[in-house]
């Protein structure tokens, strides 16, 4: 074995190599977000070590705490006006967490069915496997539906506030009233949203649960997800359905997403993605406002042209959530919608095949604009009877609009109508 000196210094190569220039005497104070990108951190001396294990300020690893992740999580945190969140490394992530943490074997949950097709396989085949039910709503915005589904073990509601694909809108406070009735937590998926349009704490939402992977983020480059809660359990009152919320306080709930579920099962987002997810909150409302009135225009020109059956998008004054929308969406109604051309699969196939502005790919809240047709792909395990109880029919595709201009947008669909055109 060679031990190679390094140049003016006692110590070999290889221990250099590892320690040489590693303690910086001051550390400047960057504008930009540092990425602390470590995997742990520098216990200070043998006693400090002993307290932070004992729950004590400070880090120690990246699945227990990161700086540049609590700057996101502060951050979306105020955004929703939450009293904490909780990032971690994938939508998906965000809900499994949320769930789990409230929920156990032999509990229930209550769903709306107009959900993200992701969401609905946890709900149907992992959950179970767990020995957690799920019962779903058709009539999400009936409060006696969900009433009549739910059980004494029931622990939780799920809900999306702008339904991917379908932007059927939830009446949030209406679904709140009825959880809190039984001192049970409504958990509403913002995604579609953001807490730029819609703050579903603000209309009576517990727990709110996003994918940062899309409009957080916003440029299709990362993927992230967060957990936010309210701060407001109350354990004199619903401590009995919950006994294992334990922290003192009104975040024991969230307590137990981040130091009970996330950490163990380890969904940790990587710090790197989580200056991403903050970079591109910074331009959240400039991307939401523009995507939610290019959406308007496409939806407005869809609406018109006769190859087009018809246009879920609830800023349309025709579409039967409108009214919803203005109340709860008066800023816009976001970008991710769904239409049904005439002509079925075949009309499909040529449309998207046909398009080159938008780009197909099973994504949304993207700065681009995106297009997938979700019978043939995310929702290829659903019988036919089940696509249409969903409304997604052989010609349904479902699209996220980005922030091109929308003159090119409406003359790209111009192109994909002018493929259907030949069939129909
Ligand atoms: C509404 C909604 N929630 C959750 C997810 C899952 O997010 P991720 O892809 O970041 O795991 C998605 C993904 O499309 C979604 O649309």
């Amino acid at each position: 074995m060679t031990s190679t000196r390094a140049a003016g210094t006692a110590r070999g190569f290889a221990t250099q190599q590892l320690h040489g220039g590693a303690r910086e005497a001051s550390v400047p104070t960057p504008r930009a977000q540092p990425i602390y990108l470590t995997a742990g951190f520098v216990l200070d001396d043998f006693d400090q070590a002993e307290q932070l294990f004992a729950g004590g300020d400070g880090y120690s690893y990246t699945r227990v705490a990161n700086p540049t992740n609590e700057a996101v999580e502060r951050r979306i945190a105020a955004l929703e006006g939450g009293a904490e969140a909780l990032l971690v490394g994938s939508g998906q992530a965000a809900v499994v967490v949320a769930l789990l943490g409230l929920v156990q074997a032999g509990e229930h949950i209550v769903s709306a069915s107009s959900i993200y097709e992701g969401t609905r396989g946890l709900l149907l085949e992992n959950l179970p496997r767990l020995g957690i039910e799920t019962d779903f709503v058709a009539e999400a915005n009936d409060p006696a539906a969900w009433e009549r589904l739910i059980r004494p073990t029931t622990r939780a509601l799920f809900a999306e506030s702008i339904p991917n694909p379908k932007n059927d809108i939830l009446d949030i406070a209406a679904i709140a009233q009825v959880a809190h009735a039984h001192g049970i937590p409504l958990v509403i998926d913002n995604t579609l949203a953001t807490p730029y349009l819609l703050r579903p704490i603000e209309h009576g939402a517990d727990i709110v649960v996003h994918s940062a992977s899309k409009f957080l983020a916003g440029h299709g480059s990362v993927l992230g997800g967060v957990i936010v809660d309210d701060g407001l359990f109350d354990a004199e009152r619903d401590g009995h359905l919950f006994p294992h919320f334990t922290a003192p306080g009104g975040r024991a709930r969230i307590a137990y997403f981040r130091e009970a579920i996330a950490l163990r099962f380890g969904p940790t987002a990587s710090p790197l993605n989580a200056f991403l997810i903050n970079q591109g909150i910074e331009t959240l409302s400039l991307r939401v406002e523009r995507q939610s009135q290019n959406a308007l225009g496409v939806a407005r020109w869809l609406e018109q042209q006769p190859e087009v059956h018809s246009v879920d998008y609830s800023g349309l004054e025709s579409n039967p959530f409108h009214a919803l929308a203005q109340r709860y969406l008066p800023a816009g109604q976001g970008s991710v919608f769904s239409f049904t051309l005439r002509g079925g699969l075949d009309a499909a196939r040529r449309f998207v095949n046909a398009l080159d502005v938008f780009t197909h790919m099973t994504h949304l809240g993207d700065v681009r604009s995106l297009v997938l047709h979700p019978a043939s792909t995310s929702h290829n395990l659903r019988t036919d009877e089940q696509l249409s109880q969903a409304g997604i029919w052989p010609g349904t595709l479902r699209v996220s609009i980005g922030i091109e201009d929308l003159a090119d947008l409406i003359s790209d669909l111009d192109a994909g109508l002018a493929a259907v055109r030949e069939i129909i």
